[in-house]
């Protein structure tokens, strides 16, 4: 490639919510994880990201929402580089320019969509036309859970036995079942141990081994209220896998405490609501925010009541999303 010319591409993907969680990997390298999941795209909210790669350049370049980016966040995506790089067989440097239409460390997830854009992007830029499933394993080397974000929908990623059996695929399309994500987000100004970390730190609770062992059975249950969109179902099932993932986090060492009093007053408001009848149930990442889910025809009731409740910044509501794509 002469110098001074550039390939580029850019593309669009959506973070996901996890039902049934990843928490803990097989190997951390390969980011292989300890148990499957199952998440659900959120179309709302989205990561755009722009890949140039530049022959004149000398070092890889990150811009989050317009501003560059040094230290641990550039040098996690250059890592994610070489890896590209190294399937397409062409060294050149890149300038990634990211935005995400919501806001970043509000524990969105936001690594799940960055990485998916990216694996796709990068990996077009340099002429690579990699499938879905080839695409997915990539984008997992990034983050875990961005293989999840590359397929449509109501996704299952597979533990697999090693890195070319784990990847995640679509279970059911957007459109197969309206839910809505109600994004609680608390006034939390503290920063929390991030996912990365606490993979490792899984192992260290005793609980884990039980929560592993039973991941096959909340598996099957929740991919079948999917797939017959059984809410009374998913909501039993969604709620016990993130308490036990969040047990495991309390138990292990150091522990990890993500919850704020406001998170158990939604947590207990949820639960009376859908005690009075309304079908609506919550689950909770790597932080104090709460991801309460309800089909479409209840969202604005549902977003009402946690507009009201105490400690409450803002609720962000996002419909289900489709694949990782390519834009102009
Ligand atoms: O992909 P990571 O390393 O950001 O891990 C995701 C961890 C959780 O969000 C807590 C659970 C999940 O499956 O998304």
């Amino acid at each position: 490639m002469p110098l001074g010319s550039e390939l580029s591409a850019s593309a669009v993907a959506h973070p996901n919510i996890a039902f049934i969680k990843y928490w803990g990997d097989r190997d951390s390298a390969l980011h292989l994880p300890a148990n499957g999941s199952i998440s659900m795209n959120l179309g709302d909210l989205a990561t755009r990201t722009r890949v140039v790669f530049d022959s004149s350049m000398r070092s890889d370049e990150l811009f989050l929402n317009g501003v560059l980016q040094s230290g641990a966040a550039v040098e996690r995506v250059r890592r994610f580089l070489d890896i590209v790089r190294s399937l397409a067989g062409q060294f050149i440097c890149a300038r990634v320019e990211s935005e995400n239409n919501f806001p970043a460390g509000a524990g969105l997830a936001s690594s799940a969509s960055a990485y998916a854009a990216l694996a796709l992007a990068a990996s077009h830029a340099l002429g690579l036309r990699l499938s879905e499933i080839e695409l997915s394993r990539l984008a997992r080397r990034g983050s875990g859970s961005a293989c999840r974000s590359v397929p449509g929908g109501f996704v299952e990623w597979q533990a697999g036995s090693n890195d070319l059996d784990c990847y995640a695929f679509c279970i059911a399309p957007p459109k197969h079942w309206a839910l809505v994500d109600c994004i609680v987000l608390l006034d939390t100004a503290q920063k929390e141990v991030g996912s990365l970390q606490g993979h490792v730190l899984a192992a260290t609770s005793p609980l884990q081994a039980a929560r592993l062992a039973d991941a096959p059975r909340r598996l099957e249950l929740c991919r079948q209220a999917v797939l017959s969109r059984d809410f009374t179902s998913l909501a039993e099932i969604i709620e016990l896998d993130s308490h036990l993932m969040h047990a495991v986090m309390m138990t292990s060492a150091p522990s990890l405490l993500y919850w704020q009093p406001a998170t158990l007053q939604v947590m207990k408001s949820v639960i009376g609501w859908r005690r009075d009848g309304l079908p609506v149930c919550y689950t909770i990442d790597a932080g104090a925010n709460v991801h309460v889910i309800c089909e479409a025809d209840n969202a604005a009731q549902v977003r009402k009541l946690l507009g009201a409740l105490e400690g409450v910044v803002d609720v962000l509501c996002s419909s289900v999303g489709g694949a990782v794509r390519l834009v102009e």
